[in-house]
């Protein structure tokens, strides 16, 4: 099918402090290791190739609860993280007032306040879809209950994200945004 590709095998299991991207780049693999400065140039100049992928389907089936999946979307990393309930009870018992960006950076529904009702993709907030690029300048974020607020961690200059992906600390100023995506069928999403 022109325009999406199937991702498979790309499951990171918690736990581990290896926080490597598997591309899923059309027939080929490559390995980048987090905190590599994305290339501006891929976010500005986007090539054929890449808006050819503009939508994509990522299979999900097997992913356990706990369990993140990333992939290249659009040129840049999207992190698909399958939370535990303890995960989504630590975002949810987060007040507004604490958030230093207040909004919910979600692509589907533009406006909404950064409540984590508003940033999953489910309502039960099982899933939770993000740009895998700190809003500070670029960095790719540490994951699997990383940094201070156990969600991502951005060790280029210190910004921590919870389990929410918003920022809490640190020079990062907004909350990981949200792409626009949605479940196809119980074990497929589509982004774009
Ligand atoms: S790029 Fe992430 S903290 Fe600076």
């Amino acid at each position: 099918m022109i325009g999406e590709v199937f991702v498979a095998d790309t499951i990171e299991h918690s736990g581990s402090r290896r926080d490597f991207l598997y591309y899923a780049t059309a027939g080929t693999g490559a390995v980048v290791t987090a905190g590599a400065v994305w290339p501006l140039v891929d976010q500005m100049n986007p090539s054929a190739d890449v808006k050819a992928l503009s939508s994509i389907r990522v299979d999900i089936d097997g992913m356990e609860p706990g369990t993140q999946l990333t992939v290249k979307w659009l040129g840049k990393p999207v992190f698909i993280r399958r939370r535990t309930e303890e995960e989504i009870a630590e975002a949810r018992a987060v007040a507004l007032s604490d958030l230093p960006d207040q909004s919910a950076r979600n692509n589907n529904i533009e406006g909404l306040d950064a409540s984590d009702e508003n940033r999953s993709l489910d309502e039960a907030g099982e899933w939770l879809v993000m740009m895998g690029v700190c809003t500070h300048l670029g960095c790719v974020p540490l994951g699997d209950g990383a940094g201070e607020f156990h969600g991502w961690f951005c060790p280029c200059h210190g910004s921590h994200y919870d389990t929410s992906g918003r920022i809490r600390k640190g020079p990062a100023p907004e909350n990981l945004p949200v792409p626009v995506a949605q479940f196809v069928d119980d074990s497929t999403i589509k982004l774009g």
